[in-house]
């Protein structure tokens, strides 16, 4: 039986779910976080949805080693791969997946064109496209993958003319198709709010998932009295990269910097 002072593991390919980290932390200010950062293997976008599969066996094992109350996949491109069999492996922990915001967006859009910015292993995923068949029949969506952005994102970048360049090619059509509404549906795209907003007109809608998985795990943790009372230890980093690495861009991608340690099992 778990304790409520146990901690919640929240892993990504990378970096991106700090951005879903911060969302967590912002509810649940008592909660102790763990944070796995697969960077050794990033991108996930471009691998197999089996080879996603096996690092997320890993990533959960180590998770439950530390004792871990629940589990947040803030990451699309292995929710897609991996939930379901983590489920199966786990069928009482309580996990938290993500995928992009197709119903907000179809609600909210007056033009009927919705734009999605993903990864290729998301927009061609079975779970996406069934996704689009429950939400998506009365609007129009454009999907859009963006090889490149993640690693730019990785190494810190959230501003330089060639990362400018590269979202600018993949912002151009959707806006071109009548996109008034934007998903950003990989957990690293959020960092890139601020250089959007210089290409994207006002009124078009940006809209990510982060604060709509910190709510499922709060109802999650709620069911099942599970909710910490505090304090909250201060948030612990793994990277199967370079530590440095994580710890170097921290203090941009995160409020404060940390201290990261080697993930391996
Ligand atoms: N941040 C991840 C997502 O939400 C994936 C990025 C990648 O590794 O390709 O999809």
């Amino acid at each position: 039986m778990a304790e409520r002072s146990a901690p919640i593991g929240v892993m990504d390919s990378g970096v991106g779910g700090l951005s879903v980290l911060a969302e967590i932390q912002r509810l649940l200010p008592n909660e102790s976080l763990l944070y796995v950062a697969d960077s050794g293997h990033v991108p996930y976008g471009e691998k197999t949805p089996d080879y996603i599969r096996q690092r997320l066996r890993r990533i959960a094992e180590f998770f439950q080693a530390q004792g871990a109350k629940a589990m947040v996949l803030a990451c699309n491109t292995a929710t897609v791969a991996a939930v379901a069999d983590l489920r199966e492996l786990y069928p009482d922990w309580p996990l938290v997946g993500m995928e992009p915001a197709v119903k907000p967006a179809a609600a909210a859009t007056r033009s009927g064109v919705v734009g999605v910015l993903a990864t290729t292993g998301t927009l061609q995923s079975a779970k996406f496209a069934a996704l689009l068949d429950r939400f998506a029949n009365d609007v129009r969506v454009v999907t859009q993958p963006c090889p490149g952005l993640v690693e730019r994102i990785e190494s810190g970048d959230l501003d330089s003319e060639p990362l400018r360049q590269l979202l600018q090619g993949y912002v151009q059509p959707l806006l071109a198709a009548g996109c008034d509404t934007l998903i950003l549906g990989c957990t690293h795209y959020p960092f890139l709010r601020p250089l959007l907003a210089t290409m994207v007109p006002a009124d078009v809608a940006i809209i990510d998932t982060g604060a709509a998985v910190a709510r499922q795990m709060q109802r999650l943790l709620v069911e099942r009295n599970l909710l910490a009372e505090g304090p909250a230890r201060e948030a612990a980093f793994w990277s199967s990269a370079d530590p440095q690495l994580l710890s170097s861009v921290l203090p941009v991608l995160w409020h404060e910097s940390g201290n990261v340690q080697r993930f391996q099992l």
